[in-house]
């Protein structure tokens, strides 16, 4: 049994203000990126990883990894779906794919062995990693976005993380029927759920953060200063 990591990395990053894709930014002496990709091929079951590249990337082929063996390359599309999909089409239909955000480098190994448990659980079609929800959650006022329009029960909310577990010919058909139907698809799940399969959820680590804002930089260098321990 072994499982292909797929990175899309095809964003531009706009949220960071940073003049270059945020997995490009520098956290400990190396890029975003290249902590995702060690923490992903860390995990012994993880034997190859596709990443999703912008069309104009110039700067991924400049890094120490991009010649490993261990590693391809395909173009990424207009939308994270889209790049998902370019990669996760290339690979044979019962292979596994464990889809992970570029921008996510503080992820554990155990997390993803927590997540890759699930290729013996014949119930579900695969899972995400999520983290239960803590804080009170309002619903905007839908014309009026500054004022509350109701509190949402977070009793059974959970925010979705990635990385996200799926067979890949059943998520390559998922995220083709979403974008053909106009399904919001934000995650892989969120196409896996729009044609009918049980995804799991699988407590994850808070720390596993997406990068978003620059206030993000050394909150993810804390974490992965702690999981270097
Ligand atoms: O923008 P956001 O933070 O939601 O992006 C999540 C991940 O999806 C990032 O790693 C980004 O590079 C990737 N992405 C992509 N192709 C796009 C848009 C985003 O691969 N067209």
């Amino acid at each position: 049994l072994s499982v292909t990591a797929v990175v899309p990395a095809a964003g531009i990053g706009t949220r960071m203000q940073a003049g270059k894709p945020k997995q490009y930014l520098e956290i400990a002496g190396k890029t975003i990126l290249e902590h995702t990709l060690n923490a992903l091929m860390a995990h012994p079951l993880v034997n190859h990883t596709i990443i999703a590249a912008h069309p104009d990337d110039t700067i991924l082929p400049t890094l120490p990894f991009y010649k490993k063996s261990w590693l391809s390359v395909v173009q990424g599309g207009s939308e994270r779906a889209h790049s998902v999909l370019n990669a996760v089409s290339t690979l044979p239909e019962t292979a596994w794919a464990l889809v992970h955000d570029a921008a996510r480098p503080c992820l554990s190994v155990d997390d993803i062995g927590k997540l890759l448990a699930l290729m013996k659980d014949e119930s579900v079609a695969g899972g995400i990693l999520a983290t239960p929800v803590r804080d009170t959650m309002k619903r905007a006022h839908p014309t009026k976005s500054q004022i509350v329009s109701h509190t949402e029960s977070r009793e059974s909310l959970w925010h979705a993380l990635t990385p996200q577990l799926f067979k890949a010919g059943e998520l390559t058909h998922a995220i083709q029927a979403g974008l053909t139907s106009g399904t919001l698809i934000t995650d892989e799940a969120s196409a896996m759920e729009a044609v009918g399969h049980q995804v799991k959820l699988v407590a994850g680590n808070p720390a596993n953060i997406k990068i978003t804002h620059p206030e993000d930089l050394p909150l993810a260098a804390f974490y992965l200063s702690q999981l270097a321990q």
